[in-house]
């Protein structure tokens, strides 16, 4: 075995997500040499039986054992690599001490974490750590919100291009999502409405879109949010919530503030889901507001949300099937104004379901990007947003190695 420390290590390699990341990057990078990385769990059984899965050109895959709750084992790990991906979730329950020991050993991290709750508490308690240490910590690596955060600073790149000065309103649409949940990303949904029902006051915290801004940044304007069907002139179309929103908007928001508000100071975004023209738009706009409505009362009830966890939602470990990975795909539209009235409209699109099939490939080129095209003699350590730290590079990955597109649209 090398005692060079690896580029990348994937922690979670037997989580869902963690199958579907180990092979792309096995496919995609190889085992011999363009990006040096190695498999970690807490098991080394199921982790033979992941490397397996590969075919035999995979068993030279290294595969390394730590558990989230053991800080020797973590520490191990980060001894081991420049850069983990952490799949290990939901990160609110397991994800800590692994972002403790990466923001005291100034090894970099990357993660998939939608649950802004989580990072509000891990950038307070470790930011000036990871700060001295220089380790640079990414949530949001994933469909939640690489397409939303790199989308608007394509967009807002372009803007300053062609008008000066970027927008101050973007808007982002849902044309089209096809894929379903994971048993993993159903669980952190579920405890972030546990969480919630503990603490009465964490439901005002979720409900600020510059929750996650650093303390004292910019200025603060009252931010439009889809919360009932609506018609939208901007994309002549009915559109109803989406649930993605309050975490793609949060990120957002910082990325602004980390950039020192390149998007503006009074910079306005807010996400929802196209539903059609006419009635039928309307209609299906009601009832999706409706359906998310009753699906978040429904859960927030304790007793529900056990029957539902137990019975009609997947359960850890399991997601949707490789040919609905397949068949699946997203197709996004930004709007952008700046205050001049001038408009720009661009679409981001990814060729398999969004929350596995494609996010896995997100999270495995943020990681390259991280452990390649990112150096430490450039960017400081801290909690960074996928735009405020990857920005273009990442784009060029995504649409050479990912199956996303970036493009600007005709008025
Ligand atoms: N942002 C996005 O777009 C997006 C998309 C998909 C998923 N996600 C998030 O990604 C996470 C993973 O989702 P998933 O469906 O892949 O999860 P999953 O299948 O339920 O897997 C959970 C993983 O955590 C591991 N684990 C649990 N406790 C551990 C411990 N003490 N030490 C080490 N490993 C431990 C499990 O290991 P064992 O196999 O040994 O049990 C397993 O590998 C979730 O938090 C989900 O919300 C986000």
């Amino acid at each position: 075995m090398t005692t060079q420390p690896y580029d990348v290590v994937v922690f979670g390699a037997t989580s869902f997500v963690g199958q579907i990341l180990t092979r792309y990057l096995f496919e995609e990078f190889g085992l011999d040499g363009k990006l040096h990385w190695a498999a970690a769990g807490r098991s080394l059984t199921k982790l033979k039986k992941v490397r397996e899965s590969l075919g035999k050109g995979a068993s030279k895959l290294q595969l390394l054992q730590a558990d989230a709750g053991d800080e020797a084992s973590l520490r191990k790990l980060c001894q081991s690599a420049r850069v983990i991906v952490s799949t290990v979730g939901p990160y609110a329950l397991y994800g800590e001490p692994l972002v403790r020991v990466c923001a005291e050993t100034g090894t970099d991290y990357c993660d998939l974490t939608g649950e802004v709750q989580w990072m509000r508490r891990m950038i307070h308690k470790y930011e000036k750590t990871a700060q001295a240490s220089g380790a640079r910590i990414v949530h949001n690596c994933g469909f939640d919100s690489i397409p939303s955060d790199l989308g608007v600073h394509h967009l807002q790149q372009q803007a300053k291009e062609s008008f000066g000065q970027p927008c101050t309103t973007v808007k982002m649409r849902v044309r089209s999502m096809r894929g379903s949940f994971s048993g993993g990303t159903v669980a952190s949904l579920l405890n972030v409405l546990k969480e919630v029902k503990a603490n009465p006051a964490l439901r005002k915290e979720l409900a600020d879109p510059y929750s996650i801004c650093p303390r004292g940044s910019g200025k603060r304007v009252r931010q439009a949010n889809v919360r009932f069907a609506e018609y939208d002139p901007d994309f002549n179309a009915w559109v109803a919530p989406f649930v993605m929103s309050a975490i793609n908007t949060r990120v957002v928001h910082r990325t602004n503030a980390l950039l020192h508000d390149a998007y503006g100071p009074e910079f306005r975004y807010d996400e929802a889901m196209m539903t059609g023209r006419g009635l039928r738009g309307r209609l299906a706009a009601t009832a999706t507001g409706a359906g998310l409505g009753a699906f978040m009362l429904a859960s927030s009830i304790g007793t529900v949300r056990t029957l539902l966890a137990k019975y009609v939602l997947p359960s850890p470990g399991e997601g949707p099937s490789l040919e609905a990975q397949l068949k699946g795909g997203f197709d996004l539209r930004f709007h952008g104004r700046t205050q001049q009235g001038e408009v720009l409209r661009m679409r981001v699109t990814g060729d398999r379901d969004p929350g596995y099939g494609s996010t896995a490939k997100m999270l495995g080129q943020a990681a390259a990007c991280l452990a390649n095209d990112i150096s430490k003699k450039n960017v400081a350590g801290g909690f960074w947003t996928p735009a405020a730290i990857f920005g273009d590079r990442i784009v060029e990955r995504l649409q050479a190695h990912s199956g996303l597109t970036f493009e600007l649209l005709d008025k």
